[in-house]
């Protein structure tokens, strides 16, 4: 890894100026990223033809250009993807485990690979490409995206008592509709509200916030980012959804970056969770000695 973190540590730099090679570490990795990700695309899906940049582009638009998409209402709705999948807060798994990471000196390259990891994981990221696989069984169940309530209940039953989780409903924080699915539907209602599967989605938003309130335990019953993103990827195209989470990792780059300069232009400290002590841990259980 061309890492300018790397070098300028191993010159002695003074710890002030760490930023500044992150700084640098941090935009070479956003610039990077998507051609990166859209060679690996065109390697496994398409014809492995790599689509040079143009740099006429905004970013967004300029990583569907490269993907292969060029229709403007595409690279519209790429925009809006790769703003929303930025970050929210520094709190979730991905720009966590970067920050964790970085506070070993760990270069940003490898914080953000490391932040690729827990993005895969089906409660974080996977869940952009878990939801349209569930909708897709869905339609495959029925035979049709034209369900009725009931059958569309029974399904998510299905789900639950089978021990899993409705995937993009539910969140850590939030205790709302997620902002960022609101923003995708909107865009989904002015561009292609007769879309079948969007017609599912919508259905889905109805039917299930309901029955994860009964359930008791769940904190926040309604949809995620996640909840939505899939259906809009496949209307424009991008059919693929093994690849969602590399372009939600793509997106994530610019939120992570940037805290990785702050956390070294603050001078965080390497970060360790407090320990106990076995005679706290019986305490806490009222174990007797
Ligand atoms: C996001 C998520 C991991 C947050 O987890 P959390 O902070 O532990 O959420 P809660 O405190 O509300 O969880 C309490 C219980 O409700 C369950 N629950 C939460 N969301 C649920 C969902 N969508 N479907 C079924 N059960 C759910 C949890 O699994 C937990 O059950 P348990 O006590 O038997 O282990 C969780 O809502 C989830 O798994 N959602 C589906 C995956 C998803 O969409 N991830 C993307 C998030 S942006």
């Amino acid at each position: 890894v061309e890492s300018e973190f790397t070098k300028a540590y191993e010159r002695g730099i003074h710890k002030s100026k760490y930023w500044e090679p992150t700084y640098e570490d941090s935009l070479n990795l956003i610039a990077r990223l998507p051609g990166i990700a859209a060679y690996i695309y065109r390697r496994i899906y398409k014809d492995g033809k790599i689509i040079p940049l143009d740099d006429s582009l905004d970013y967004g638009a300029n990583y569907a250009h490269m993907l292969g998409f060029d229709d403007p209402e595409t690279l519209e709705f790429m925009r809006l993807y790769i703003s929303i999948h930025s970050d929210h807060e520094g709190g979730n798994v991905s720009s966590h485990t970067a920050h964790l990471v970085a506070s070993s000196l760990s270069d940003p390259y490898l914080a953000f690979a490391a932040a690729l990891n827990g993005l895969a994981g089906p409660l974080h990221g996977l869940a952009n490409q878990e939801v349209l696989r569930w909708i897709r069984n869905i339609v495959k169940e029925f035979g049709t995206p034209n369900i009725s309530t009931e059958q569309l209940s029974d399904y998510i039953y299905k789900t639950l008592n089978s021990g899993q989780v409705v995937p993009g409903y539910g969140h850590g924080v939030l205790r709302n509709t997620d902002p960022r699915y609101t923003c995708q539907r909107e865009f989904a209602l002015k561009h292609l509200p007769n879309d079948p599967l969007f017609q599912l989605v919508s259905k889905i938003k109805e039917v299930v916030p309901p029955i994860l309130t009964k359930l008791g335990k769940v904190k926040n019953p309604w949809p995620n980012v996640d909840a939505h993103s899939g259906v809009l990827l496949n209307y424009y195209g991008l059919t693929e959804e093994n690849y969602y989470t590399v372009l939600f990792g793509v997106a994530r780059s610019i939120g992570v970056g940037p805290q990785l300069i702050w956390d070294r232009a603050l001078g965080m400290p390497l970060e360790r969770p407090k320990s106990v002590t076995l005679e706290k841990l019986e305490k806490l259980v009222g174990a007797s000695s």
